[in-house]
């Protein structure tokens, strides 16, 4: 959820600026992360995304600027009890290589002083969660594991004591594409459910606009190119810059981000024919969950969804259709056609060039 209007943000970044032997990684970084938010950072590499986050739990030192958590300026803070409030998952992974899956996981537990019965049954619930079976998984060792599992580890472990902020760098990477949406979605789950502010870097534009609530888009230096909710990024690109990033596969993207309105429709022909079943007005077959024939669609489906069922429908003899009903409340309010899918693409993206 992008912050609430009012109520402070959980992290801020005021004019920060990070400085290594004669580099600057951060320039001149001023963002917030708002309560409860799940903020994705995307930008190429080396442009200062990690040092971002680490400054944020004082493993780095910012060389000048502000950040504060809550209201708390964390570079007073003792960085120890610091670094038990907020979880943080590491780039590569760093496992404790001496200690078990077990042990890793239940480090700040152990850390926070829990008894065994109470971490035992948190670990457990956390390798579940994870997609690695406890009975399997729990006495390893960090070598005997892949890549992918060591990351799982990692994840689980920054969620043992359901830190208020997470910081998550990279934390999918090295997870093979069906594994890591799996985990994206129970992670948006658990995220929502326990309200845990996010503060998210990844490489993958596509895992950034799946799973936020609003993405940052850097470039070098830290430099905030873009701040916004997915679909805007995606669909009014606020620079060159960003319009590269999510130019390949840019009209997928807004097929699964967008929603089909009312200004995209067609009306529903006199006859309601074309349309299949209902005319305007009339009460479609869905009502109370009867049954949306195969061919309706309903007012704020996904664009995608959408197209998926125009491709699909056919009538009673089995002839392809190139209308489809939709229906809003029980009730038909018009139809959609490819047209009407081509025209929710330009309401979108014309926005951007204020024709719209
Ligand atoms: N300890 C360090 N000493 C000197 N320079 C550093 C140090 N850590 C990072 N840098 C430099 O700061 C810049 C930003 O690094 P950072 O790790 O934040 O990039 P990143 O955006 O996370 O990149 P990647 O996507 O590759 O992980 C890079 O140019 C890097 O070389
Ligand atoms: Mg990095």
């Amino acid at each position: 959820m992008p912050p609430a209007p009012g109520s402070a943000p959980a992290i801020t970044f005021e004019a920060v600026r990070k400085e290594y032997a004669g580099s600057v990684a951060v320039d001149n970084l001023s963002l917030a992360v708002g309560e409860h938010e799940m903020l994705v950072l995307v930008g190429p590499s080396g442009c200062g995304k990690s040092t971002t986050l680490r400054m944020a739990n004082r493993l780095v030192e910012p060389t000048s600027g502000r950040i504060l958590l809550g209201e708390e300026d964390v570079t007073r803070a003792d960085p120890v009890r610091l670094r038990r409030r907020i979880g943080y998952v590491i780039q590569h992974v760093g496992l404790f290589p001496h200690r078990t899956v077990a042990q890793n996981v239940a480090t700040v537990p152990g850390l926070l002083g829990w008894d065994r019965g109470r971490t035992r049954r948190r670990v457990d619930e956390l390798l579940e969660l994870v997609g690695l079976a406890p009975d399997r998984y729990a006495r390893r060792w960090p070598h005997e594991l892949s890549g992918g599992e060591r990351q799982r580890v990692g994840v689980a472990r920054a969620l043992a004591a359901d830190p208020p902020v997470l910081l998550m760098d990279e934390p999918f990477g090295a997870v093979d594409p069906v594994g890591r949406a799996r985990l994206q979605t129970e992670f948006l789950r658990l995220q929502r459910e326990l309200g845990t502010t996010v503060m998210m870097v990844t490489h993958d534009i596509d895992e950034a606009v799946r799973m936020a609530d609003r993405v940052v888009v850097l470039g070098a230096g830290a430099h905030v190119e873009q701040v916004a909710p997915p679909l805007e990024v995606v669909a009014r690109p606020a620079s060159a810059a960003v319009a590269d990033l999510v130019g390949r596969g840019r009209v997928a993207r807004l097929l699964a981000l967008g929603r089909l309105e009312r200004a995209d429709l067609e009306p529903v022909p006199d006859d309601g024919r074309e349309g299949g079943p209902g005319t305007r007005g009339r009460a479609a077959p869905t009502a109370d969950g009867v049954r949306l024939g195969a061919d309706a669609v309903r007012l704020g489906a996904e664009l995608g969804d959408v197209v998926t069922v125009l491709t699909r429908a056919v009538d009673a003899r089995g002839t392809a259709l190139t209308a489809v009903p939709v229906v809003d409340d029980g009730v038909v309010v018009g139809t959609v056609t490819a047209q009407s899918v081509v025209r929710a693409l330009h309401r979108l993206t014309d926005d951007a060039a204020g024709t719209g």
